[in-house]
């Protein structure tokens, strides 16, 4: 090769390979990029706190955003590298396209370090092929901006030295390696490792391995795991574990004892694994959605005569187009995809007029607490002073007259009829939620009219449809209605849903058919949990006890200041105590929770939380569940619906019975079981942040499909088949979800 073809040929690869490209190092952007932020505060050179001689400081009001805007789209980069400071807590980052106006998943800045901190800078990279808290790659998209977004409390926080990075060297490495099932060793590592340098001791005593499986998980390749197969079974003891740089060590506990009675069995509904507002088909499938519903406090402004609605008060009463788009088309698409729908008919006077009015603008209201981040004209409805904006607006501003002639002339036109419907939406705090429409506090005689009316209208229009009522948010509006305890007084002393119930048979005996197939409430649990240190990671992980044990008495308001007329109120017990009161009220009628929350969806006692309420649902009879609302499918929450029901692979259909040893192991342990088809599934979910070692008797030995989420690895989801040598003493890592399945 000649020097002057040498040269071209170098020239000709330089210019293919990407150099790091500077977005902001100090005082000003650089290489083109703009901001393209909104309601923040910015300065472009602060001295306050900097690395270097200045940095970006910025003052974002609620869900505002330092927006950085590229001439060209960052394809090609390996990860984005950055200094921060910042209450983490307080702020997201994610992608977003000019072209299509698309957005990445949102990773939230207190899963990208744990060092991250407001008085100093941190420097972190964000590496697209591994966002967190997944570590999922960055969804294809012609990204070209860069958005630090605050959360709803605002956010102050400071940038410096942002920049896209070409390479990131991924050090091959052992993460974590965790004893699990009866003779195994999960081992996660990163980069390509040599799985001959592991040296497994228990007692002392070196253990062959006389296997060994990898699995990359498809959605999060970056964490892939391998099973080490070891020659002998795990035991209580300390078990040793060196790869690599890694040396871990485990103390293997004494063994816990439960067994399983096969013959005692109660069928588990096949709809408690909804959720509301599945976003796509296969979302549906990879998490085994049984069951989706529409709802949440926009469907009530609901004009399915131009698919618009209304906010409410979660976004200062703006209409918009309707999330779900049409409700016929969606019910479509979710049946096709192998759902159940659940359509919530909207059940006071109005709904939306278009998509652009909204009922309180600064133009007419000026004296206003809070405006739109994104439209300075609409306002919260409230004065400074928090009370509500007087006079009551006018409902023509943003909003057409609704009543059952509407409802009935849009339910008869529908190609595609759901399965269940809802009579609107937590409808009792409509007075708060919807005070632009319906000022009043909802007494029980107005919701029961509303109730009847509505569902005599859908049975006449669609007599196969289940009709679930009265979707009422939450253990207060249980017993009693807005108006407040002078409501109770007027009937009898008598709490909300046992008046309901009654009012309901009552008002079906009339009409000559059954006018409520389904009793729905939300559940959504009440410790406070916002400190989420250990201690309120343990309370959130034993607060599901609130779902069936009459002996716990609920750590929170509910169980100090009980406010009902019923027997042991103190304890919410909630799904025995909702059967107890159908069977004196309604008998026949069923159950169902049309929402519940984790109260932790990012973190992984939410996904715990989860995979535990399941598995309580399933064993106490839950007719129907939906999660409000549609959990990461890659997250802890989503995790724990893959982990029942994911791709086709299922939990059982009937419900075996499983006996602990220990009462309290309620507080720190989740062991359901099931069969289907002559197959036993076992999941167990070990809350403690220490292994489980468990004997369950009457599980066989033999061939499983195990998967798990959760432990040393992180949240990241997991699958292999296994062997079970003996079900004398299986172990489950701490914090980790746990599925058998006979193969
Ligand atoms: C893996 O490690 C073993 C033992 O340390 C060594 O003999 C072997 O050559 C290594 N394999 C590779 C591919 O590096
Ligand atoms: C709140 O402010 C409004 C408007 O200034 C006023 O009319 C109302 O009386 C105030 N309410 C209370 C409780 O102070
Ligand atoms: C609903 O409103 C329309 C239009 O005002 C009216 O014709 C109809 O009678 C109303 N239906 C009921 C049940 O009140």
């Amino acid at each position: 090769m000649s020097l002057r073809t040498a040269l071209v040929a170098l020239l000709a690869v330089a210019a293919l390979v990407k150099s790091d490209e500077d977005i902001y190092i100090d005082d000003a952007l650089s290489n083109g990029w703009q901001n393209w932020g909104w309601s923040t505060v910015i300065n472009w050179a602060a001295t306050d706190l900097a690395v270097g001689t200045s940095s970006i400081s910025a003052v974002s009001d609620a869900w505002a955003a330092v927006s950085l805007k590229s001439p060209t789209t960052i394809a090609g980069f390996a990860g984005l590298k950055f200094d921060i400071a910042a209450d983490p807590a307080q702020l997201q980052l994610y992608f977003q396209s000019t072209a299509d106006n698309t957005q990445s998943s949102n990773v939230p800045i207190s899963a990208i370090s744990a060092a991250i901190n407001p008085t100093s800078f941190t420097t972190v990279i964000v590496d697209f092929s591994a966002l967190p808290p997944s570590g999922a790659p960055l969804e294809a998209g012609t990204w070209d901006r860069i958005n630090f977004q605050a959360l709803g409390n605002g956010a102050s926080y400071h940038l410096d030295n942002i920049q896209l990075l070409t390479s990131i060297v991924v050090t091959p490495k052992f993460l974590s390696a965790e004893p699990i099932a009866s003779n195994y060793i999960a081992v996660t590592t990163q980069g390509a490792v040599n799985f001959t340098s592991v040296a497994v001791k228990l007692n002392s005593v070196a253990v062959a391995v006389t296997g060994v499986t990898t699995y990359v998980p498809p959605d999060t390749p970056s964490r892939s795991i391998t099973y080490l197969k070891l020659a002998s079974r795990l035991v209580p003891g300390t078990l040793t574990v060196a790869a690599g740089d890694l040396s871990v060590s485990y103390t293997l506990p004494t063994v816990q004892y439960g067994s399983i009675t096969t013959a005692v069995t109660t069928p588990i509904s096949p709809l408690i694994y909804g959720v509301n507002w599945p976003p796509s088909a296969s979302y549906i499938q990879q998490l085994g959605v049984t069951i989706s519903r529409w709802g949440g406090n926009a469907v009530t402004a609901y004009n399915p005569f131009g698919d618009f609605t209304n906010a409410a008060n979660d976004w200062y009463f703006e209409n918009r187009a309707s999330d779900g788009g049409k409700a016929d088309t969606w019910i479509g698409w979710i049946k096709a995809a192998g759902s159940q729908a659940m359509m919530t008919i909207p059940a006071l006077d109005w709904v939306a007029k278009d998509s652009t009015s909204y009922s309180y603008p600064k133009s007419i209201y000026p004296n206003q607490q809070k405006f739109d981040p994104y439209n300075a004209d609409a306002g919260n409805g409230l004065f400074p002073n928090g009370s509500y904006v007087q006079p009551t607006p006018d409902p023509n501003r943003a909003y057409v007259p609704w009543n059952t002639t509407a409802a009935r002339t849009w339910l008869t036109g529908l190609a595609n009829k759901p399965e269940f419907v809802f009579i609107d939406n937590e409808i009792e705090i409509a007075g708060n939620t919807h005070q632009d429409i319906h000022p009043a506090p909802m007494s029980y005689d107005e919701e029961l009219t509303r109730m009847v009316a509505y569902a005599k209208m859908a049975k006449e229009v669609l007599p196969n449809a289940k009709v679930a009522a009265p979707s009422t948010c939450s253990w207060w509006f249980y017993w009693t209605s807005a108006v407040g305890y002078t409501d109770n007084t007027a009937h009898n002393n008598v709490d909300f849903l046992p008046w309901f119930l009654a009012q309901m048979k009552s008002a079906s005996t009339t009409a000559g058919k059954r006018l409520l197939d389904y009793l729905d409430i939300h559940y959504y649990f009440q410790p406070d949990l916002s400190a989420n240190d250990d201690a309120a990671k343990a309370l959130r992980l034993r607060m599901t006890r609130s779902l069936w044990d009459p002996g716990y008495v609920d750590e929170s308001w509910a169980g100090s200041n009980v406010q009902n007329h019923q027997p042991n109120g103190a304890a919410v017990w909630l799904i025995p105590r909702m059967k107890q009161l159908i069977d004196s009220n309604y008998p026949g009628t069923k159950l169902s929770i049309s929402e519940w929350a984790s109260t932790a969806d990012g973190d992984i006692t939410g996904g715990l939380v989860t995979a535990d309420v399941l598995g309580i649902f399933g064993r106490y009879g839950v007719d129907v569940a939906t999660y409000w609302s549609n959990p990461d499918a890659k997250g802890p929450v989503g995790l724990a619906y893959w982990l029942y029901r994911g791709s086709g692979t299922y939990f059982g259909n009937t419900g075996v019975q499983v006996n602990l040893a220990t009462y309290n192991a309620a507080n720190t342990y989740g062991v359901y079981a099931a069969t289907e088809g002559g197959k036993l599934s076992v999941v167990i979910i070990n809350k403690d942040t220490k292994p489980l070692g468990l004997d369950l008797s009457n599980v066989p030995t033999g061939s499983y499909l195990l998967r798990h989420f959760g432990g040393a690895s992180g949240v990241a989801k997991y699958q292999a088949t296994i062997t079970l040598t003996s079900s004398q003493y299986i172990v489950i890592p701490a914090y980790t979800a746990f599925f058998i399945k006979q193969t």
